[in-house]
């Protein structure tokens, strides 16, 4: 679809929800339903970026998801592991920034740690877009971290209380990206399970159905046309200006 006419989020975030019941509906495992997602992830991103979306963030792991059974857990990992790398070096020949959300620490397994920081040491001066993903991470602790970072600069005597804002906030949170303008959550689930709460506070949101793995580029493209019919109004009136 031509995006030329349209009104482009700078931001678009997205809970990958629905791998597990994309597959079992299809008499397949949950893993498969990752493996699943994971490849119409890659699509995904590729076309996001190729439309002119700055930052893309995603959500991919939350510090909750290792309540679930090892196995899966396991597999989730290995995937990371196995084929993130090769992944990522798509995205840096097409000059985009990857970086990470969440505590790079345990209970992630070393190997992925390790990645995660190469990727970003790699990327680190690329600036055709942000791909911005979530591993291990929570928006309770995210903002919880930012205090305690602003605390220990308070103590120092290197920052100022009256010099926190509202703006700079951002500054602290795990990674310094804009507001998100839209956010997508598939597989039909209505909620934001912990998923960047303060960048998210006048976020359009939308929920398709769809379960994630089937969540594909004309999908985005209607998503895209929902967002285009919002008027964004930040607490203001009605206005009819192509504020993105
Ligand atoms: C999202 O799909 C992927 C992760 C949370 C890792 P789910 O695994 O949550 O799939 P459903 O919600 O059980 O279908
Ligand atoms: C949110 O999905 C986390 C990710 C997509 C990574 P979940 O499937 O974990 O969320 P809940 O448990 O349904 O709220
Ligand atoms: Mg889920």
């Amino acid at each position: 679809m031509n995006y030329d006419d349209l009104k482009i989020p700078t931001h678009v975030a997205m809970i990958l929800d629905g791998n597990g019941r994309w597959a079992q509906e299809r008499g397949m495992s949950r893993s498969m339903g990752h493996e699943a997602g994971f490849e119409n992830l890659k699509r995904l991103s590729e076309y996001i970026f190729s439309k002119g979306i700055k930052v893309f963030s995603v959500y991919a792991f939350s510090t909750e998801n290792f309540k679930r059974s090892k196995a899966e857990v396991d597999f989730l990992m290995n995937l990371f592991e196995k084929k993130f790398k090769e992944y990522a070096d798509l995205l840096k020949k097409k000059n985009i920034r990857i970086v990470f959300s969440g505590k790079k620490e345990a209970p992630l397994p070393d190997g992925v740690i390790e990645i995660t920081k190469e990727v970003e040491e790699e990327t680190k001066d690329n600036n055709g877009g942000i791909f911005n993903i979530c591993l291990n991470y929570g928006g309770h602790s995210e903002i919880v971290e930012a205090t305690k970072k602003i605390s220990s600069l308070v103590k120092e005597g290197k920052l100022a209380v009256e010099d926190i804002t509202e703006e700079n906030f951002y500054h602290y949170l795990f990674q310094d990206l804009p507001p998100i303008d839209f956010l997508i959550r598939t597989s039909g689930e209505v909620r934001i399970s912990n998923f960047m709460l303060y960048q998210l506070s006048y976020a359009e949101m939308y929920f398709p159905k769809t379960y994630f793995p089937a969540f594909d580029t004309n999908c985005f493209d209607e998503a895209i046309l929902a967002y285009n019919k919002r008027d964004r109004r930040f607490g203001g009136i009605q206005n009819d200006s192509k504020n993105s």
